[in-house]
C-alpha cells in the first residue's frame, strides 16, 4: 500500500527542486542545481520514451542524486537525501529505492557494474547524458578552470571518460541521444586539433 497520494508526490517533487537549489547554493561547475535540473529533465524524457508509468522514484533519484556527493558533502549513508525524504513523508520503501538509485548512478563507484533496476538505469543515463555533447564540453572546461587544470588535461578527460560513455548507456532512448552528442564532441575535438595541431 502506498502512503503518499499523487498530490503528495507532486508536492514532494516540488519541494525536492527547492531543496537542491538551496543545498547547491554557492557551487558552480560540475555539481550545481542546474546540473541536477538537467538530469531531472533528461530522466523524465527517458522515462516517457521508455513508457515507464510510475516515475516518482526516478524523479526523486534524479533530483537527489548529488546531494550527498562526497566531493561536496561529508555525509554517510545518503543522509541528506534520507533527511529530506523523511521530513517530506516519503514512504520508507521508496526511501530505500531512491537511495539505491543514487548509489548506483555514479560512474566512478560503478565503472563496470550495471544498475540493478530500470529506475537506476534511467537516472544513470540521465546523469551521463549531461556529461556529453555541448553541455559536456562546457562542464569539462568549467571543471578544469575551477581545478586549475591545463587545457591539455581537460582534453585527456574526453578520452579517459567522456568518449566511453556512449557505449555504457542502458536505455535505447539514451543510446540514441548519446550517439548524437558523441559525434558533436568528436567534431569539436577534430576542429580543436585542426586549429592547434594537438594539445
Ligand atoms: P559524476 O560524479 O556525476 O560522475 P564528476 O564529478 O566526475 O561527475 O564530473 C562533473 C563534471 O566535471 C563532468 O561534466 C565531468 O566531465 C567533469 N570532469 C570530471 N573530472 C574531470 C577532469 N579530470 N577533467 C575535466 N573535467 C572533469
Ligand atoms: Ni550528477
Amino acid at each position: 500500500m502506498r502512503v503518499e497520494t499523487d498530490m503528495d508526490r507532486q508536492k514532494i517533487i516540488e519541494n525536492a527542486k527547492a531543496y537542491v537549489v538551496e543545498i547547491f547554493k554557492g557551487n558552480s561547475g560540475g555539481h550545481d542545481a542546474e546540473h541536477t535540473m538537467r538530469v531531472y529533465g533528461n530522466a523524465m524524457m527517458i522515462a516517457r520514451k521508455e513508457n515507464i508509468e510510475d516515475t516518482f522514484t526516478i524523479a526523486l533519484g534524479a533530483l537527489l542524486h548529488d546531494v550527498d556527493d562526497y566531493k561536496l558533502f561529508n555525509t554517510v549513508n545518503n543522509q541528506n537525501a534520507r533527511d529530506f525524504m523523511t521530513e517530506n513523508g516519503v514512504d520508507g520503501k521508496d526511501i530505500e529505492i531512491v537511495c539505491q538509485i543514487i548509489n548506483e548512478v555514479s560512474f566512478s563507484k560503478n565503472k563496470d557494474r550495471r544498475p540493478t533496476s530500470i529506475e537506476a538505469m534511467v537516472v544513470q543515463d540521465a546523469d551521463r547524458l549531461d556529461a556529453l555533447g555541448a553541455i559536456g564540453i562546457a562542464r569539462t572546461f568549467s571543471f578544469g578552470g575551477e581545478h586549475r587544470r591545463s587545457l591539455g588535461s581537460n582534453i585527456a578527460h574526453f578520452h579517459e571518460k567522456l568518449l566511453l560513455l556512449k557505449d555504457l548507456m542502458n536505455t535505447e532512448t539514451a543510446k540514441a541521444v548519446a550517439k548524437e552528442r558523441h559525434s558533436y564532441m568528436e567534431f569539436f575535438l577534430k576542429e580543436l586539433e585542426h586549429e592547434t595541431g594537438g594539445m
